[in-house]
């Protein structure tokens, strides 16, 4: 028997008698661990005709194979050098290593009988945490190459009287929206086949609940990620005993992968957490894991900012960019964040059909270059940032008409274009030194950059690659791996800068690149009703660290209405400062030196969702400290129809002997009445118990609360 335990999750393993791994367990931990060896099914679960001859093995098997006796999804399937279709894994060793107090690394060896196959399952758990992440590695001796058609980082089963899926779907502007099933017989994926900008139509994370549908704080419910920023593909299969399989991994979709002899073919990380508390736990889990091992930087703080896009778009030059760090500095955010038009020379970037691909700044528009641009920002005590988007190119530049052979396209049909713009090919260690270099340039050049935005405008279409020949099956996983080489040697060479992930919108969002990138732009949709769902689908999974919000001009709603729903995660704006009304400037102020003092809270404190905008016509969250003193609440009032009448709200996270005083911020005048209970002191246990009328009764506005402990 194998356990792979964190402080309240078991996954627990056995070798059958046939030498075969199976799962036996996946829950929360039981009291005593002897319990567990009453878990074996070996002989209670067999199906038998007539004869009594065992038919279908019902147990799970841990890593099942394909072309022997599976009958469902395979987590692993192949043909040999001598076309051989099947697979079969016997148990050969296991190890656990204790690779520090929090993190124990489990690894079992699988080899064929008949094949020199070896399938090696990794198992990495965070026992704090109670995150396990699980991957595969897969190698052969066989005298050519074997064909992988399906290679999953993990399989997990379950046994439940029902299973509800929530997925997190996407499109552009309309991003990590949740959904929830109930699973059927048969096979429901969620996957993508977009190559790049993969999140496009589908966040790659689900809830998964056993017996009923998700609850915030009840129930028993798996959260499912991957750390893969290319293809992938998640597969729920109710089989006919009603048992459930969960294969998450690489899409293997047009993806057939030929293995030479001696090479590893390694999956991505797979990362679940188990939890008995519902989805806020799980988020809980996932985000202190984030911080803590999944996002770069996940501990360091963040810079807020000023970017231009909304407010210029194409359209600005040396005078209006400088004048913007001087409104940077006003609202004292820490940066200036120029985004895209700022490049090309024979084709200037004046709109999205030009440019792309020629990364120096144009001399007509900026032409004392990017290092006028960051002196003239520190001279007025910001920072720098600027926007890229290294893989795209447009066939207008001077980078298509010296490498035609290095884009995405098919030989023989015509291109197809996507916001006028085409892919570079990464799996061309070629191309790989190009997007190095765009990173590198800008940084050697001493241009004084401070942070990036790296933006992915289109997916893959009509995708071909000159560079592997008659390898294409391969190009939508070696351009992923392509691309991880760039950001390695980007992240070795340049450890502390800070990148935000972006995909015209959230289309990119997986902890693959937040390896790489200390945050990621929700979403182009700005408007903060919107924004509401869009932000709170993110929280599900990532941490408020990483998501980035904007307060612009998009929506009709009050300064402060925005502001408030921006600083739920990392907070950035985008507008024209400088024709703010004086009052709301100065709301903005006020906010800017809130959020810095509430930061550490948001950022680094666990997040309790109160009241989701899914069930009432309102959202209530709050950030709590690790040592429960201080605590933040926001409340956003959405579209209710009449006078709501809203209930009370009780708090969480907060230490019931603890007293606190409860302080409306973030105040403006606003229609509504001021927040009565501000200024009040109350136990934790009250505000636990019975709780605080949070809630304006009027369409799009907002309170935030500082709950600070008294002593
Ligand atoms: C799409 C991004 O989501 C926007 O924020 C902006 O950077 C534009 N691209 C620029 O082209």
């Amino acid at each position: 028997m194998i356990r792979i335990e964190t402080e309240n999750t078991a996954l627990v393993l056995k070798v059958g008698k046939n030498q075969l791994l199976y799962q036996t367990y996946m829950g929360t931990k039981l009291v005593n661990s002897s319990d567990y060896d009453a878990l074996s099914r070996e002989n209670t679960k067999k199906f038998t005709v007539n004869d009594g001859n065992p038919q279908i093995d019902l147990r799970h098997p841990a890593y099942p194979t394909f072309g022997t006796d599976n009958l469902f999804e395979p987590a692993i399937r192949m043909t040999h050098n001598d076309g051989n279709p099947s697979l079969e894994l016997v148990f050969q060793s296991q190890n656990s290593l204790k690779i520090n107090d929090d993190i124990t690394e489990t690894i079992i060896k699988l080899k064929d009988p008949q094949y020199p196959v070896d399938v090696i399952l990794h198992y990495k758990a965070f026992f704090k945490e109670d995150v396990i992440e699980m991957w595969t590695e897969i190698q052969h001796q066989e005298k050519k190459e074997v064909m992988l058609y399906n290679f999953a980082s993990s399989m997990l089963h379950f046994e439940a009287s029902a299973y509800w899926l929530t997925q997190f779907y996407s499109d552009c502007a309309e991003e990590a929206r949740m959904e929830e099933s109930a699973l059927t017989r048969g096979t429901k994926v969620i996957d993508s086949k977009l190559g790049v900008r993969t999140a496009m139509f589908a966040t790659p994370t689900f809830f998964l609940s056993l017996n009923a549908k998700a609850e915030e704080n009840t129930g028993e419910i798996i959260a499912g990620t991957i750390a893969w920023s290319g293809d992938f593909r998640f597969a729920f299969e109710v089989d006919n005993n009603h048992a459930l399989r969960i294969a998450t991994g690489i899409n293997p979709f047009a993806s057939e992968y030929s293995l030479s002899p001696g090479k590893i073919f390694s999956t991505p990380v797979s990362i679940y957490t188990f939890s008995s508390n519902g989805k806020g736990q799980a988020s809980r889990n996932l985000h202190a894991w984030a911080r803590k091992y999944g996002l770069k930087d996940g501990q360091k703080s963040r810079l807020t900012l000023l970017n231009n896009w909304e407010t210029t778009y194409f359209n600005f030059d040396e005078k209006k960019l400088t004048d913007m760090f001087s409104n940077a500095k006003t609202l004292g955010v820490d940066m200036f964040l120029l985004d895209d038009g700022w490049f090309g020379n024979k084709y200037p970037r004046s709109g999205s059909t030009s440019g792309l691909g020629d990364w120096q700044a144009t001399k007509a528009k900026l032409p004392n270059g990017l290092g006028f641009l960051t002196e003239e920002a520190t001279k007025s005590g910001i920072k720098f940032g600027i926007w890229i988007e290294p893989e795209m190119v447009n066939a207008k530049s001077e980078l298509y008409e010296k490498h035609p052979d290095w884009v995405l396209s098919l030989p023989n049909r015509p291109q197809t274009l996507y916001r006028t713009q085409l892919v570079l090919d990464l799996c061309n260690p070629q191309v790989q030194d190009f997007v190095f270099k765009v990173v590198d340039d800008i940084m050697q050049t001493g241009s004084g950059v401070a942070f990036f935005k790296w933006d992915c405008n289109r997916m893959m279409t009509s995708a071909y690659s000159t560079y592997l020949k008659n390898q294409q099956s391969h190009l939508y996983i070696d351009y992923t791996l392509g691309l991880y080489k760039v950001l390695d040697r980007i992240k070795s060479k340049y450890p502390n800068l800070p990148m935000m992930l972006c995909a015209g919108g959230g289309g990119r969002v997986d902890y693959g690149f937040l390896n790489y990138f200390t945050e990621f732009w929700a979403s182009d949709n700005t408007d903060p009703y919107e924004r509401v769902f869009i932000q709170w689908g993110f929280s599900n999974f990532f941490p408020a660290l990483s998501i980035c919000n904007h307060v612009t001009s998009m929506g009709y709603q009050s300064i402060k209405f925005k502001t408030d729903v921006a600083m739920m995660g990392k907070l950035g704006f985008d507008i024209k400062v400088n024709e703010l009304k004086e009052n709301e400037l100065k709301y903005c102020q006020e906010a800017v030196a809130n959020y810095k003092r509430l930061s550490p809270i948001i950022w680094q404190g666990n997040l309790y969702r109160l009241i989701s905008p899914y069930d009432e016509s309102r959202a209530v969250l709050m950030y709590v400290d690790e040592a429960k003193t201080k605590s933040v609440l926001f409340s956003y009032t959405l579209h209710p129809q009449f006078d709501p009448n809203y209930n009370f709200v009780r708090l969480q996270g907060l230490d019931p002997k603890k007293t606190y005083k409860v302080e409306e911020i973030n105040k403006m005048s606003e229609r509504r009445r001021s927040f009565e209970e501000s200024g009040q002191i109350y136990s934790g246990d009250f505000l636990m118990k019975v709780g605080l009328k949070v809630s304006a009764s009027i369409k799009e506005t907002s309170v935030v609360l500082e709950i600070l402990e008294v002593t």
